[in-house]
């Protein structure tokens, strides 16, 4: 038998746990991971080219002269999240309107009097570009070093044209060369800017007529997404900014049904969208949409717990619904200033009500989907992308069992170690 090449060898792995395959698990599926027991994966040039019992690696694998061997010390290994939801280059956070939240406001009454996402804006147009950067590439080493290696991340705190195109210079640049593959969505309707309050019709005609075509003419956008909701903008005006970004060659995207059944899961299933978002309040016609189209439902329960809305995310009815489960952070310092997967894995199984194994599947595989990328990463698979995590856990329960607590040892992103001993190692 002819002998497989490496340059890189994980052993030591206690458990290897990982969906297969490069189409979005659905229903009974969903939780259907390979489990290896003291495992071992050998990677070259970046991808995968062994997985299995570290006995095997012995028998199949040569490792390069000048490769290398990195000791996962019995933790677990699992592919590398993929957060398929984040709004990352923002400036300034909101811990006092969190305190107002405490005290018994709600998101929707801080936003009507010009808080919530505007104040973002304002402290998003405050920066320079530069210092915007810097925060994209300091979140991106924070979010590596929690073991995600694929993230997607919004526009929508500019909502004008230059500030838009700010923002999503500002992405490219801090991800430049960054070891986390970054995925950028313009979401100019994201809120009504102020200076747009009496004439709506006016920026959902600047968005198509202006801001889209310069987003699409840099090639600063793979996605378009749009906030669906009372407080930002009506079905009619998501399908007509969402169908201008379409018919550039932009993918869609839908905050769907988040505060109230608005019915944009049935618009993102209409305009063929990689993803409907949110669905706290979803209806039934809603999943059935869904699923018919095969468009990925994200949940975000780091949202729903964090503005302490009183409901059950829809883990269960979307499962059960035949729709591609996700699962994603949703990271912006309004309703989730949380940047950490292993946090969303806990809220995903105690509010969502998926198993360990369905969530692992939600925050990996189903998430790649999400993101037009289960081709290419979101399993540890001969073939695939290496990226992969190990956590210092027994196995795979432990992370949501010990909840809140990341304890993530090591990551390798594209077939580099770039985590040793929990730190983001200096790039050369
Ligand atoms: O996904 N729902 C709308 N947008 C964000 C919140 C943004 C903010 O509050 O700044 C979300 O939850
Ligand atoms: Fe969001």
């Amino acid at each position: 038998m002819s002998r497989i090449p490496a340059d890189l060898a994980v052993v030591g792995i206690s458990e290897l746990a990982t969906p297969e395959g490069e189409a979005p698990r659905l229903g009974a599926d969903l939780g259907r991971l390979r489990v290896v027991r003291d495992a071992a994966v050998a990677c070259r040039e970046g991808r995968i080219v062994f997985v299995g019992p570290e006995r095997d690696l012995r028998e199949v694998v040569d490792l390069w002269p000048g490769g290398r061997t990195l000791d996962a010390r019995g933790g677990t290994v699992l592919p590398g999240f993929v957060d398929a939801h984040t709004h990352l280059p923002f400036a300034g956070w909101r811990e006092s309107e969190f305190d107002e939240r405490l005290r018994g406001a709600t998101y929707s009454e801080i936003a009507a009097r010009g808080g919530g996402i505007l104040s973002t804006v304002a402290a998003t147009r405050a920066v320079p570009e530069a210092t915007l950067s810097e925060l994209v590439r300091s979140r991106l080493d924070g979010m590596l070093a929690l073991g995600t290696t694929t993230v997607e991340a919004k526009s929508g705190y500019g909502l004008s044209t230059e500030d838009e195109i700010k923002q999503l210079e500002a992405l490219r640049a801090g991800a430049s060369g960054h070891p986390v593959e970054v995925v950028p969505t313009f979401l100019g309707a994201h809120a009504l800017p102020a200076a747009f309050r009496d004439d709506r019709a006016a920026y959902v005609r600047l968005l198509v007529e202006e801001t889209i075509p310069e987003v699409v003419r840099r090639g600063l956008a793979e996605y378009a997404d749009a906030f669906v909701d009372a407080r930002a903008f009506t079905l009619d005006e998501a399908r007509t900014v969402l169908g201008a970004a379409r018919s550039r060659g932009l993918g869609v995207r839908v905050h769907a049904d988040q505060l109230a059944a608005d019915g944009a899961a049935e618009l993102a299933a209409e305009l063929g969208a990689a993803s409907a978002d949110h669905l706290e309040h979803v209806s039934d016609a809603g999943i059935e949409a869904l699923a018919r189209a095969g468009v990925a439902g994200v949940l975000l329960p780091a949202a729903t717990f964090f503005l302490m809305q009183d409901l059950r995310p829809p883990g269960r009815r979307l499962v059960e619904g035949g729709v591609p489960v996700a699962t994603a952070t949703d990271f912006n310092p309004g309703s989730s200033p949380c940047e950490s997967m292993i946090a969303v894995l806990s809220f995903t199984c105690m509010l969502a009500r998926l198993s360990v194994d369905e969530a692992i599947t939600a925050a990996t595989l189903n998430a790649a989907y999400a993101l037009g990328r289960a081709d290419r990463t979101g399993s540890v698979e001969t073939g695939k992308r290496a990226d992969l995590v190990v956590h210092a856990v027994p196995n795979r329960r432990h992370l949501v069992y010990r909840f809140g607590v990341p304890r993530v040892r090591a990551v390798v992103a594209a077939g580099r170690v770039v985590v040793e001993d929990g730190q983001v190692l200096p790039r050369g």
